[in-house]
């Protein structure tokens, strides 16, 4: 029997899941199915009631259910617990496992498919909302020298960082704040470049051979990686990485197999004309 597995969001047409996970399936010789499935804004949890009860294995949880996904789970993992937000669910005999492989996907493309290890580095995030608070305690991990959370609304900022002030060299303010600092590797966990906005953020940011780091992605540069080519950032990256390796650690979970993603996210990108930005 095929195991089924799906990814719930409002949208969820364009989700490339499913292409990641085929390909996982594969390369790996897992019997799998996996499916792009439309929540209803307001139907999200009974949408994962009727996939569960028609036998699905798992599934995973994109825009606006992250949130949701993290009170529907009967139990989570501690970096689903810390991110506040879950990505990944496993359904088992004994209720619904919460997990989120979304911070640890973003250190493993930087540090894996990039090549930049963090360990020692300054290392900045712009944005305090999910995407931010998934990233830190795996960003934590990597033993960067300092890590920095900067927002337009700065208020949310350093009320994160206070967060996690138990773990490590953590500070968080606003933009304005960032004048006359400079970063080894910029994040940009904020959504403006998915509204195709830049940030205001003051020059001088990037040290020479810095990581420039947006989690989303797009054909050409985003309005942010666009900034840092400005600014003289030494290397760009989209999110796409990001994606295929959240999906990697996903499938483990599931499966008990971690798949390679080089080829994967190879030819994801010659599929979609996403060569990784670099200057
Ligand atoms: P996500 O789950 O994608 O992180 P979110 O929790 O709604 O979404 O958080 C969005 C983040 O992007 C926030 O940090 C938000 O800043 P505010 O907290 O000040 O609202 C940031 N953001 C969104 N649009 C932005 C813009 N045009 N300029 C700067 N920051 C923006």
């Amino acid at each position: 029997m095929t195991d089924r597995y799906a990814v719930f969001g409002n949208p969820i047409g364009h989700s490339k899941s499913p292409a990641i996970h085929a390909r996982f399936a594969a390369q790996t010789g897992q019997d799998i199915r996996y499916e792009a499935l439309l929540a209803p804004l307001d139907g999200f949890a009974a949408a994962v009631d009727s996939f569960r009860a028609a036998g699905g294995k798992g599934a995973n949880v994109t825009v606006p259910f992250k949130e949701e996904a993290f009170r529907l789970a009967h139990r989570l993992t501690p970096r689903a617990e810390r991110a506040g937000a879950v990505n990944t669910l496993a359904f088992g005999a004994d209720g619904i496992l919460g997990d989120n492989t979304d911070g640890a996907g973003l250190t493993r493309d930087i540090e894996a498919n990039v090549g930049i290890p963090m360990a020692g580095k300054r290392v900045l995030v712009l944005g305090a909302g999910g995407a931010a608070r998934g990233a830190i305690a795996p960003l934590l991990g990597c033993r960067p020298q300092s890590l920095t959370l900067a927002n337009r609304s700065a208020d949310k900022a350093a009320a994160l960082a206070g967060e996690f002030s138990d773990l490590d060299r953590i500070s968080g303010g606003g933009f304005a704040d960032l004048a006359g600092r400079v970063f080894d590797v910029v994040i940009n966990a904020t959504s403006a470049s998915l509204a195709g906005e830049a940030l205001p953020l003051p020059p001088g940011l990037f040290a020479p051979g810095s990581l420039a780091y947006d989690m989303m992605y797009g054909r050409g540069d985003t309005p942010f990686l666009a900034l840092a080519r400005q600014q003289g950032a030494g290397l760009l990256a989209d999110g796409l990485g990001m994606l295929v390796e959240q999906a990697a650690e996903a499938f483990l979970l599931w499966r008990g197999v971690r798949p390679a993603t080089a080829p994967v996210l190879a030819a994801l990108r010659a599929e979609l004309g996403h060569p990784r930005a670099t200057p």
